[in-house]
């Protein structure tokens, strides 16, 4: 396809929409350290879109799906060495290691330079560097924020196409001299002169997810997969944003932001923090049960939350994503038909089994799994095999704007006002159905203590319970005790503070099934949140918290759910919280000097309520 023998082009050259000089000269910085062979502005066209697959097809990495069953779809198979975040190889960069706190990597800044200015040199030889702008939020919102990445890997650019707003529309927002926040990847797979490439370039020995908060840079070495590739996501709207949001006072979440509407044309919009693979995109697209006639959830994202303080002294969040990079295993029409309608085109599918007719599976999309499948590293596959078809990490990209539950203030810059936040996480035992903290105070160390079982969404053992604060254990850019102080300050930033609940769909009975039904019957935990919200549901006083009794739940359709049963999941225990309580106090063990004293003291009364 390129000729690589051919002597590098002229890097320095640009498309003449780009007029910002230090852009253009950190753009030629870059190709002089990576040496890539071409460089490629991308103008975000739908034909500039296309020609991208087209040579992605060419190169083996994508797989055209069959045009009648999938149109306009792909499916990418990546190397079986790079299928997940990697949260050993994160890394926070902060200028003092104190800063970056107990629950990041941390190397010193120089030093780190001086590894990258190793790894980056020459990393791009033989491949094209894509120069890929692209904003977080809806361009000129005032709450988005603006990256350039710039990446040997075309199939990081197409992704970015879909997830975010991406090309010439943001340069020319950017103007002359607009901030951007520099963003640098690379496979770290360079090619001598005639190699031949692989279907999925990545550095199997080292990989490297570098952040600088002070300076507000990202650098990423050696994946080609999700949150460590597409740069936007995880290491801007979270890593770099948490860092802002500390600084100008406004919350960079892990979360998703759904709106539930009443038959009444009552809107309330909630924003949920649930970590990786627990069910954020399920949620964010829940379709009532029937019972619930003329009640609608809608979308406004499925992954991040940008939440500022509004004029009218409520918390006001937009959907900094345009795209959805969801888990494609256990998505079905029964667990979230939206999802599947989503999916239905222009889809770049990863790590999924195909079809012999050229289509798309993974575990639970059908009861039956087709006869024969080739599975996701390219091998034939029969149910019984033993091996998974799809990983269990395997995603979906695809337009936000696709999914039909999208709502219509979806891309509203100014962002929806935020009635409740929700945490929650996967525990099979210990921790109730729902359950509303008393106050702000009680909500932070609620989301702070957070704890969920690991998921395949990171490398590593998957079912450990392990605390994961607000669901942004890998996510937060800073010290996590210092962010809990910013979250126990930002309660103080609104007059109208949301309401905060714990919940947890994932308990299960002694012989290991969930007891709870989940998917669209979480929406009578929802209501009933809604409804504490409009001060309209009761519920009981625990030691925790509000929790509602079987009365105080709406079972229309869902008869069969007996009360003790509902007992079960909605259950306190002393002992279990003991032991709980053991794991808060080795977490905030570990923040010597920073853990704040309000979470501390709330630590001493729920060991009284509790325990004694
Ligand atoms: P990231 O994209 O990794 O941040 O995660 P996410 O929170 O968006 O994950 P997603 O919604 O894709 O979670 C998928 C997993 O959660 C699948 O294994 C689902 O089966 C499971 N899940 C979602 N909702 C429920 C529920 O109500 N009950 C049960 N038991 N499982 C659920
Ligand atoms: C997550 O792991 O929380 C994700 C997927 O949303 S990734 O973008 O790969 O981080
Ligand atoms: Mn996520």
């Amino acid at each position: 396809m390129n000729d690589r023998s051919h002597p590098p082009a002229d890097l320095s050259r640009a498309p003449g929409w780009v007029r910002h000089r230090k852009l253009l000269d950190w753009v030629g910085e870059m190709a002089r350290l990576a040496k890539p062979d071409r460089v490629l502005w991308c103008d975000g066209s739908q034909a500039e879109f296309d020609r991208l697959c087209a040579e992605l097809v060419d190169a083996g990495t994508f797989i055209r799906l069959n045009e009648k069953l999938r149109p306009g779809s792909y499916l990418a198979r990546s190397h079986p060495t790079d299928v997940a975040r990697m949260e050993d190889r994160t890394f926070i960069c902060s200028a003092n290691k104190d800063d970056a706190g107990p629950t990041n990597n941390w190397v010193e800044p120089t030093e780190m330079r001086g590894t990258l200015a190793r790894l980056f040199d020459g990393c791009m030889r033989g491949r094209t560097m894509y120069v890929v702008p692209f904003s977080m939020g809806p361009i000129g919102s005032h709450i988005a924020q603006i990256g350039v990445e710039l990446s040997d890997s075309a199939y990081v650019a197409a992704n970015m196409r879909l997830m975010t707003r991406m090309g010439r529309a943001v340069i020319e927002h950017l103007g002359e001299d607009g901030a951007f926040v520099p963003c640098v990847h690379s496979v770290g797979a360079p090619l001598a002169p005639g190699q031949a490439d692989v279907a999925w370039p990545c550095n199997e020995k080292e990989k490297w997810i570098v952040h600088f908060p002070e300076t507000r840079e990202i650098w990423s070495y050696g994946s080609g997969y999700g949150g460590n590739a597409l740069l936007g996501k995880k290491c801007l709207a979270l890593r770099i944003a948490s860092v802002m949001a500390r600084d100008e006072g406004w919350l960079a979440e892990h979360m998703l932001i759904l709106g539930l509407e009443s038959p009444q044309g009552e809107k309330h919009y909630v924003s949920a923090a649930f970590p990786s693979a627990c069910g954020k995109t399920n949620f964010a697209m829940l379709i009532p049960p029937a019972a619930f006639a003329g009640w609608k959830v809608t979308t406004i994202g499925e992954d991040i939350a940008w939440i500022k303080p509004g004029p009218d002294g409520r918390f006001h969040a937009i959907n900094p994503e345009a795209g959805l990079f969801g888990v494609a295993p256990g998505t079905s029409e029964s667990t979230n038909p939206n999802a599947m309608k989503t999916l239905r085109a222009n889809v770049i599918f990863t790590n999924v089994a195909m079809t012999p007719e050229g289509d798309v599976w993974w575990e639970d999309m059908t009861r039956e799994p087709p006869a024969r499948l080739i599975d996701w590293q390219g091998r034939e596959w029969t149910p019984g095999c033993g091996r998974p078809a799809a990983h269990p990490n395997a995603r979906f990209t695809v337009a936000a704007s696709q999914c039909p539950s999208m709502d219509p203030r979806w891309e509203d810059p100014k962002g929806v006002p935020i009635s409740a936040f929700i945490f929650g996480g996967r525990r099979s035992s210990t921790v109730p159905l729902v359950v509303e903290a008393p106050g702000w105070e009680d909500g932070v160390y609620m989301g702070a203590t957070l704890g969920s079982e690991t998921t395949a969404a990171i490398t590593g053992k998957v079912g450990v319970v392990r605390r994961d604060p607000m669901a942004m254990l890998a996510f937060c850019g800073y010290h996590v005790g210092d962010y809990f102080a910013h979250w126990l300050k930002m309660g103080k930033a609104v007059t109208r503070p949301p309401r905060i609940f714990r919940v947890n769909w994932f308990r299960k009975d002694a012989g290991g099934r969930f007891i709870w039904p989940g998917f669209s019957e979480n929406m009578r935990v929802l209501k009933w949140i809604v409804d504490r919200c409009a001060g309209r549901a009761q519920g009981v006083n625990t030691a925790l918290g509000m929790i509602p009794r079987y009365e105080d739940l709406n079972w229309a359709g869902l008869e069969r759910f007996e009360r003790s049963r509902y007992e079960e999941i909605a259950r306190v225990d002393g002992k279990d919280w003991g032991e709980e309580l053991r794991s808060h106090d080795e977490l905030f063990g570990k923040l010597a000097g920073h853990l704040p004293a309000a979470l501390e003291s709330r630590r001493g009364s729920m060991h009284q309520k509790l325990v004694a």
